[in-house]
């Protein structure tokens, strides 16, 4: 088929040609946003899975969503480096600026106005951008230094402003468990604050699956805080509704049996879906996609994961990082409990330590309890197995 009209979506954050199997975290957010027009209060939202199930596009689907209702929306990546918690309080103050500009553009009140002027001191102190608002600092308002404190307040007047017309500050989080302490605190305080006092103020959160237990560690009431979705694996249903609605819509179509091929290889994750799909359609030679098809797809597609989606990921380690890496795929893709692992590679567990903190700084590696590491991607483990020669080489 022609691969200029391939609808299949491979790829970080991508929107795929048809969002399946995730109904209940949209209306989950749809509630929020009505009952934020109904002046009354909700909890964040926080979405966690591995890689690749579909969390950042469902980010990007919620924060379209507050989009059309006129929230005031700031969206952010964390990032683990050392920069990151500078950057990241940057790209805060500087995203705010830019969407309270787009709101001076309609008539502001009193209140929007010192909202407004909050927002300008906020990015003085916290962002020092240099990028103006074009309004007065406010006096004492987000300009202590402090980022909780200024958080705070921020999250106050900008919240109160917004109340007034039934709308909503939103901050989307994407790679939420990467956050530094302090912001993170300081978001998680302000989300407290804002439930008790009924401001609309969410903090709308996506991250690995480790994310809820890296909250309630920084604070411990962040538990009762957030509405948390786990995201995983598609049914097969909704799995098989993303591979054919997209054909069907371009009259093309599945075999029954290439499609069971495609939905077993993939496993029910929705980047492999797309991937698989992307490879069928540029491989069939004509309309209707047969088993012979399927089976080169997942062939020609798999092999396309293995260069893009996991050596990618493979490359960022060092040889030592590898050799966790190796000893973690004797578990499969459950976690391994690390005295295991050290065990696997020779080292005590206290020398383990630096490559593990390594390993999770570069999002390879997650610890869901204590003691124990897992891929942050799935299928990893077969990966490993498929190359074990060449890569205990490399
Ligand atoms: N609900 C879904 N249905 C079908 N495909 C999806 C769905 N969600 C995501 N995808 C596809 O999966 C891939 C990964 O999505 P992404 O949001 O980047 O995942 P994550 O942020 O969890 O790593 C993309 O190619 C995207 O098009
Ligand atoms: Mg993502």
């Amino acid at each position: 088929m022609d691969p200029s009209l391939n609808p299949y979506s491979p790829g970080s954050g991508r929107r795929p040609p048809e969002l399946v199997g995730r109904t209940g975290e949209l209306e989950a957010f749809d509630t929020l946003v009505a009952r934020t027009r109904n002046r009354l209060s909700d909890r964040g939202i926080v979405l966690t899975g591995l890689r690749g199930v579909g969390k950042t596009v469902l980010l990007n689907e919620m924060h379209a969503h507050a989009d059309r209702f006129e929230w005031l929306t700031v969206r952010l990546e964390a990032r683990r480096d050392e920069a990151g918690a500078a950057a990241v309080r940057r790209a805060l103050a500087r995203d705010l600026v830019a969407a309270a500009r787009k709101l001076t553009r309609r008539s502001v009140g009193a209140r929007m106005r010192q909202a407004l002027e909050t927002i300008s001191a906020f990015n003085a102190t916290i962002g020092a951008t240099g990028i103006s608002l074009g309004v007065d600092l406010a006096n004492g308002r987000a300009d202590s230094g402090d980022p909780e404190v200024d958080l705070l307040e921020l999250v106050e007047d900008v919240s109160l402003a917004l109340a007034e017309d039934g709308r909503a500050f939103g901050l989307f989080i994407d790679e939420m468990q990467d956050l530094d302490q302090i912001t993170m605190g300081a978001l998680i305080a302000a989300q407290h604050l804002a439930g008790q006092r009924g401001w609309p103020f969410y903090v709308i959160g996506a991250g690995l699956p480790n994310l809820p237990r890296v909250l309630t560690e920084t604070r411990s009431y962040a538990e009762r805080l957030f509405n948390y979705r786990p995201i995983g694996q598609l049914p097969p249903g909704e799995a098989a509704r993303a591979l054919v609605e997209p054909a069907e819509r371009l009259g093309a179509g599945f075999a029954a049996d290439g499609l069971d091929t495609i939905l077993e290889a993939a496993g029910g994750y929705p980047y492999f879906l797309q991937e698989y799909g992307q490879a069928i359609w540029n491989l069939a030679p004509a309309k209707t996609f047969t088993a012979d098809d399927a089976a080169a797809a997942v062939q020609f597609g798999l092999e396309h994961l293995d260069a893009a989606f996991f050596r990618s990921r493979w490359e960022r380690a060092t040889p030592a990082e590898r050799r966790v890496l190796l000893a973690m795929a004797q578990d499969h893709d459950a976690p391994s409990q690390t005295s295991d692992v050290a065990r696997r590679v020779g080292l005590k567990i206290t020398s383990l330590g630096p490559y593990r903190a390594n390993l999770m700084a570069k999002g390879l590696i997650y610890s869901p309890e204590h003691g124990q590491v897992a891929y942050t991607v799935p299928g990893m483990a077969a990966f490993v197995d498929r190359h074990r020669d060449d890569l205990d080489r490399a």
